[in-house]
């Protein structure tokens, strides 16, 4: 084994630390399926002595990040700080040294990916993110490599673990979403400020990230269209369940008909994070608590699923671990002539407005049980030429204030959206209607 590659890491807490020690515990392993000596140099923390969940010599540690990036020994930097400001410094400062560049951000990515990749083709080094997205599962790699034959025409991601340790909880338990969340805070799952997870913003980056890599042009986070899960009740979980379904918060990336952008060919995505019925005999319906799963549909290649720990200092350690053998085979070989993680290669592809998509849709309302009720609701969604699939209505006493659902056939979002609006004004309706889309994966 004659090659040496000098690691430099930038950051030194929960996923830092397990990367050092991901890496001390499995080195020989590593050293002997790549050929390569993987070496330490420096890691940049905020504070010498913060806690750690596993220790990383002191030797090593400096709280100046641009002594880690600038020495001319390091190979390959690691950023693993988050953010999207002195972070985004960072990176691009490795990358005009023509250094390999790690991260496992996937906010900074989402932000500023279509600048950072361009910086990186730019000065000649590789920009890898295998942890940015889905943590221990290896998605990156599997859409850049495994699926390169492949056009990516459904894409369907549980890729926030907090949201679905919450959904499989109320639906397993019975239990209303506040106190489900409570339990994630109090179990550290959820953030003290449970947004990015539960309103959709980070599933939104992820998914920006995998609609990017898939469909080769860079899809911007204000293009997604994203509602998180504040809205699912436990109302909603049961009666979804009674018609056969399972409430998950899905990513979901697929290819609808049309050509892109005028005179320029290319394709029109629909790129989007909601609540979603899932049918309860769908593979993703099963995949309960924080795990994440990533349903990925090929032209050649047919359904695929991928299924792991979405999170975690240790599933996150083992993405890195993967983007530093990547790395350190390019420095060995002197050659960047793998498979890039992202080249832009989609000219006129564009990803569709939400209101231009069909769906159909779960519908609950909640509506003074009179007779005629059900027949003005009908005929506004009857002159919107939208079709009701289904009803459900328990029993209640005439005057009695009651939920009724109503699954519906395809129809576009706009028209649904619409008429929605109107059935919110019926002065029958007691309360702003519900509307979650349901998948069927066809
Ligand atoms: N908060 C994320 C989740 C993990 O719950 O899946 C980091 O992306």
């Amino acid at each position: 084994m004659s090659q040496q590659v000098n690691l430099g890491m930038i950051g030194g807490g929960t996923v830092g630390s397990g990367v050092y020690h991901a890496l001390s515990r499995n080195r020989a392993l590593m050293e002997s399926r790549l050929g390569i000596r993987l070496n330490w140099v420096g890691v940049a923390v905020k504070e010498i002595d913060e806690p750690r969940p596993y220790p990383i010599p002191r030797s090593l540690l400096t709280t100046d990040w641009t002594q880690v990036v600038n020495d001319p020994q390091v190979n390959i930097v690691i950023e693993l700080v988050g953010g999207t400001t002195i972070a985004k410094t960072m990176v691009l400062a490795a990358l005009k040294l023509g250094k390999p560049v790690i991260t496992a951000n996937k906010a900074l990515l989402s932000a500023h990916g279509e600048e950072l990749f361009a910086a990186a083709q730019k000065y000649g080094a590789n920009l890898y993110y295998e942890a940015s997205v889905c943590g221990g599962i290896p998605i990156i790699k599997a859409l850049r490599e495994g699926f390169v034959g492949n056009r990516i025409t459904h894409l369907y991601g549980i890729v926030n673990g907090t949201c679905n340790y919450i959904l499989s909880r109320m639906q397993h338990e019975g239990a209303e979403f506040e106190d489900v969340l409570r339990e994630a805070q109090r179990l550290g799952y959820a953030e003290a400020d449970p947004s990015l997870d539960i309103d959709g913003h980070d599933a939104r980056h992820k998914i920006g990230i995998l609609a990017s890599l898939a469909h080769g042009f860079w899809v911007r986070p204000e293009d997604i269209y994203v509602e998180g899960i504040r809205q699912v009740t436990q109302a909603d979980i049961r009666f979804a369940a009674q018609l056969g379904y399972t409430i998950k918060l899905l990513g979901i990336i697929k290819t609808v008909p049309g050509r892109g952008k005028a005179g320029e060919g290319g394709a029109r995505i629909q790129v989007a994070v909601h609540p979603t019925l899932v049918p309860h005999r769908h593979v993703l319906a099963s995949v309960n608590d924080v795990f994440n799963a990533v349903f990925v549909r090929g032209d050649v290649v047919g359904d695929t699923l991928f299924y792991g720990r979405g999170a975690g200092k240790d599933a996150t350690a083992s993405a890195v671990l993967s983007d530093i053998a990547d790395a350190a085979l390019e420095i060995k070989h002197g050659t960047r002539h793998r498979i890039p993680p992202f080249v832009p290669h989609a000219n006129g592809s564009s990803v569709v407005p939400m209101d231009h998509t069909m769906s159909r849709y779960y519908l609950r309302l909640s509506v003074v049980d009179r007779p005629g009720v059900l027949a003005r609701i009908s005929s506004i969604l009857g002159q919107a030429n939208i079709g009701i699939m289904s009803v459900i209505q328990p029993e209640a006493h005439e005057g009695q204030t009651v939920p009724l659902i109503l699954m519906i056939h395809d129809a576009p979002n706009a028209a649904m959206r619409k008429a929605l609006a109107k059935i919110g004004r019926l002065t029958v309706v007691k309360a702003p209607p519900v509307m979650f889309r349901v998948e069927t994966f066809d």
